[in-house]
């Protein structure tokens, strides 16, 4: 049963975020503002779950008083917070739970060393729905000798954070972790050990269509719009790389993946140009090279450098369990993830210096009089 229902094609989308690239657009007495979340991903439970929201400079800076917020989205509950001066005295005006207001002041009135302005804990109520959630920081200000010197200006420093909640995993039905998926959430973990933020998209058990070579392509994709290929475009248009993942099917890829790479990269072959790609494959024992061969080939007519590793990559097991188990192909996934942040920093770097290389006009030659 296993296999009716499940997801075989995985893609996994790489968006460059080159936070140390930026360029330093303050005043010289003003300071920047991080602020992040203890974890971008939660799996839906059945009971309620936290997650802590940091606000920070992004160095220690030299304050008397500071204020801010933090938006939560409705239904959640802001449990705590917390600055991390100990003698700190808190009043109901400093911090304010129901709305997120947070404050402070020097119990002397001096100027005090802060690295960090606060820390808020939310509370994500019990069986929320999977999707994407944002909760905003707002409005943090920070003076030096009490409401002299602005050294924040408020609303220059607001942020939206983004916490996805899963659907839960488990190890049979439906909605199991395959062991492509696992694979890929590995290159993908080391890619957000980089800074790069990944999404991993699967286009689920329900039917998807071949490609009939209609030419009707538009600008906005594929005629056929009843499967997740044209949002999967969409989707590329805003990623800066890609890993395609495929379970071994008879000695080569699913044919559902191909399939839909057909239509996407028919339909929307410029999304790709000048990003990285990586193809990986995952096999109970035969036919991973052929697999990643084939995948491969989308790359090398889009204009896409193929990013590669320390062995072909794929991994052996016929379930995630036993993919675990692979240290060698789980590590070659590793590589690659190093191999792809590298590679998309890189080509950041190459084309606001040198910009893309132009192309020529097209020359069509399938066949001669
Ligand atoms: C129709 C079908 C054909 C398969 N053919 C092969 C094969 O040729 N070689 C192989 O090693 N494994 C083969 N397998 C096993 C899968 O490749 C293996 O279980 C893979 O890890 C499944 O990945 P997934 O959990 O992401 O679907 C096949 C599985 C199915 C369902």
């Amino acid at each position: 049963m296993k296999h009716i229902a499940k997801r075989s094609l995985s893609m996994l989308l790489a968006l460059v975020m080159l936070c140390s690239l930026c360029v330093n657009a303050l005043a010289a007495d003003e300071v920047k503002v991080n602020s992040a979340l203890s974890a971008t991903e939660l799996e839906k439970s059945a009971s309620a779950q936290t997650v802590r929201v940091t606000v920070a400079p992004a160095s220690a800076v030299t304050v008397s008083n500071y204020e801010g917020k933090l938006e939560v989205p409705k239904g959640w509950t802001i449990t705590k917070i917390e600055n991390d001066d100990p003698n700190a005295t808190l009043t109901a005006s400093d911090y304010n739970l129901t709305n997120g207001q947070m404050g402070w002041t020097s119990a002397d009135t001096e100027d005090k060393s802060v690295s960090k302005f606060v820390t808020y804990t939310v509370e994500i109520p019990a069986n929320t729905a999977a999707g994407k959630y944002e909760l905003k920081v707002t409005g943090v200000n920070a003076w030096k000798n009490i409401a002299q010197d602005a050294v924040l200006t408020k609303g220059q420093h607001d942020s939206t954070l983004t916490l996805t909640v899963k659907e839960k995993t488990t190890a049979t039905g439906y909605t199991a972790e395959l062991s492509t998926w696992y694979t890929q959430r590995e290159v993908g973990k080391t890619l957000t050990s980089a800074g790069i933020d990944y999404e991993i998209v699967q286009l689920g058990g329900g039917p998807v269509r071949d490609c009939i070579g209609c030419n009707q392509c538009s600008k906005n994709g594929c005629v056929f719009t009843d499967d997740g290929v044209n949002d999967f475009i969409a989707k590329a248009r805003q990623a800066d790389g890609f890993v395609f993942g495929t379970p071994v099917y008879y000695a080569h890829p699913s044919g559902r993946i191909l399939s839909v790479l057909d239509r996407v990269f028919y339909a929307g072959k410029d999304a790709f140009a000048h990003k990285p790609g990586a193809a990986v494959a995952s096999a109970r024992r035969a036919g991973t090279t052929a697999s990643v061969d084939v995948l491969d080939k989308y790359f090398t007519i889009a204009q896409m450098p193929v990013v590669s590793s320390t062995y072909w990559n794929m991994v052996h097991g016929n379930t995630p369990e036993e993919v675990r188990q692979d240290r060698e192909g789980l590590q070659t996934m590793r590589t690659l993830g190093r191999n792809m942040a590298f590679l998309m920093k890189a080509i950041q770097l190459g084309r606001a210096q040198y910009g893309l290389p132009q192309p020529e006009p097209p020359q069509v030659t399938s066949f001669h009089h």
